[in-house]
């Protein structure tokens, strides 16, 4: 956890390993430009240009200096070209500068940087957006998951300090939004440290743990069930992947009540598969490698409820997270099996591999029946069909609810968390169809979209309740290109999406 302050000093007088700047395409020097030139580089323009440095989008030069203080790494950051004069810089692309700050910073083994923000106004922001906005972005960048390497030099250093160096006038509104990033940007790297952590660890009773951990340090209520209770409960799907494995599986339910009286509730349902095998439908070798990460959606619900219990919405909101193993044994659930669900539909399991929706199914009716909400909307790795057709970019969203699309697709847009609307219509309902029970846990493969008619499972069991779907199984872990996450590892997939949706609901 990197250290986020702000400071009115210039940057030139701070005393960080290293000193960013933003560079605008082609444009003149800004004035901190122009006074570091001064002061270390009277070249600099000669020098940029030799380096081809023209301040293009993601590029970045870095030029070593020492000082009677030592040395000291000056980074130029590109912000691109605006798509008008009047036009703001792009978001992403600001996100994306931010993160090869740090990629920069932590090459060299600095564990320190002050960076000269820019103007909110470029961004189109106001100074709260821009202040939490950087602030999460660089607590992300920073995260690194190198707990199991003992070599030193193979580890990354924490960058300890990071300075945003900022004019007098903006300080106040400036700290709250820094704050706030700040919050959002740890619940993201916690959720990341916890599919980052191998099964072995990251276990049901484990990360059950970690909620009721979250519950008590921010005053939210908690529940936990334990796999005799599910079964008594009569959760037949969660028991029913569970049976297979060892362990216990879980049912954790957070609540936030917000003091305001008459207000709406939102419910967030996350799929806990601490490790996928496939179970009886066991997957091939290859696929089974990042099946830790099928946890993602369950992890994110609780990082989202320990950034709300802070903020403190208008809103009332449930985060329930079904905690399972999905693993053969001698027990385990089998093909043609019918399981009977916490609101009594019954589902033919021909695959033991869907397991998310068998989960998600009694988490689902259970959030509909106990707490009426206004909204529902669960977060799972369901499917590997989402990453053929949206790659790693996109979270697939499914709902036949546009209002709460368009709610969802507006948080997507302001905090980069992004998600991508596929059709749930009603012609692929069909897909799910058993002659043995009500529905089948797998789609026929004439309708083939494995994601859609994975979300037509799960629309069994909200009721009449406006519910959306999101599908993170090709944004949760392992996305490219992307200076502020890793290439390999969790990217906390949900946890800025939800908590702008709920902060926005009412
Ligand atoms: N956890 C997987 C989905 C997944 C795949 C997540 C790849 C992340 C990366 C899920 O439980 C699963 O196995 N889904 C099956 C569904 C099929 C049997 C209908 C799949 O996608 O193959
Ligand atoms: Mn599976
Ligand atoms: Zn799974």
């Amino acid at each position: 956890m990197a250290k986020i302050e702000m400071s009115t000093r210039p940057l030139l007088e701070q005393s960080t390993d290293a000193l960013a700047v933003f560079v605008e395409q082609d444009a003149v020097f800004s004035q901190e430009v122009q006074d570091i030139a001064a002061m270390y580089f009277p070249s600099l323009q000669a020098v940029m240009k030799k380096r081809n440095f023209t301040g293009k989008a993601l590029s970045s030069l870095v030029l070593s200096t020492s000082t009677k203080t030592g040395l000291v790494d000056l980074i130029f950051v590109g912000l691109g070209k605006r798509a008008s004069s009047s036009a703001s810089i792009d978001h992403e692309t600001y996100r994306r500068a931010l993160g090869s700050i740090i990629r920069a910073v932590e090459s060299r083994r600095s564990t320190s940087v002050a960076i000269h923000m820019p103007p909110s106004a470029w961004m189109g922001m106001t100074d709260h957006e821009c202040a939490k906005e950087t602030a999460t972005i660089v607590e992300m960048a920073s995260y690194h998951f190198d707990h199991f390497i003992s070599d030193k030099e193979r580890k990354l250093k924490d960058i300890v300090d990071i300075v945003l160096v900022i004019d007098k006038q903006h300080e106040a509104v400036f700290k709250k939004g820094l704050v706030e990033g700040q919050l959002i940007g740890n619940a993201v790297n916690a959720t990341r440290y916890w599919v980052d952590l191998p099964p072995h660890y990251m276990t049901p009773i484990h990360l059950a743990e970690k909620a009721r951990q979250v519950a008590q340090d921010r005053g939210l209520k908690c529940t936990v069930f334990n796999e005799a209770e599910i079964n008594e409960m009569g959760m037949g799907g969660l028991a029913g992947v569970s049976v297979g494995s060892e362990r216990d599986c879980q049912f954790v339910i957070l609540e936030y009540k917000s003091p305001k009286k008459d207000a709406q509730t939102v419910c967030l349902v996350g799929k806990g598969i601490t490790f996928d095998s496939g179970g009886l439908s066991i997957k091939p070798a290859t696929a089974m490698e990042t099946m830790k990460d099928d946890m993602a959606g369950a992890a994110a619900v609780i990082s989202a409820m320990d950034v709300l219990a802070v903020l403190k919405p208008d809103v009332n909101v449930i985060g329930i997270t079904p905690l399972s193993e999905n693993l053969p044994s001698g027990k385990a659930t089998k093909p043609g099996d019918v399981i009977t669900f916490y609101n009594g539909v019954t589902a033919e399991v021909k695959n033991t591999d869907a397991e998310g929706r068998l989960i998600l199914a009694d988490a689902l009716a259970y959030g509909v029946k106990h707490y009426n909400p206004d909204v529902i909307v669960d977060i799972a790795t369901l499917t590997g069909a989402i990453s053929y057709a949206l790659g790693p970019f996109f979270t697939g969203l499914m709902t036949q609810h546009d209002e709460v699309a368009k709610k969802l697709e507006a948080s997507a847009q302001r905090t980069g968390d992004r998600v991508w609307r596929l059709p749930l219509h009603d012609d692929y309902k069909a897909s799910i169809k058993s002659s043995l029970a009500d529905i089948c846990n797998i789609g026929n493969e004439r309708y083939r979209a494995g994601s859609i008619t994975g979300a037509f499972f799960l629309q069994n069991f909200v009721g009449n309740t406006p519910w959306a779907h999101l599908d993170i199984a090709g944004t949760a872990f392992n996305v490219p290109d992307m200076p502020y996450f890793r290439s390999e590892g969790a990217t906390g997939a949900g946890v800025r999406l939800f908590v702008d949706f709920v902060m926005n609901w009412k």
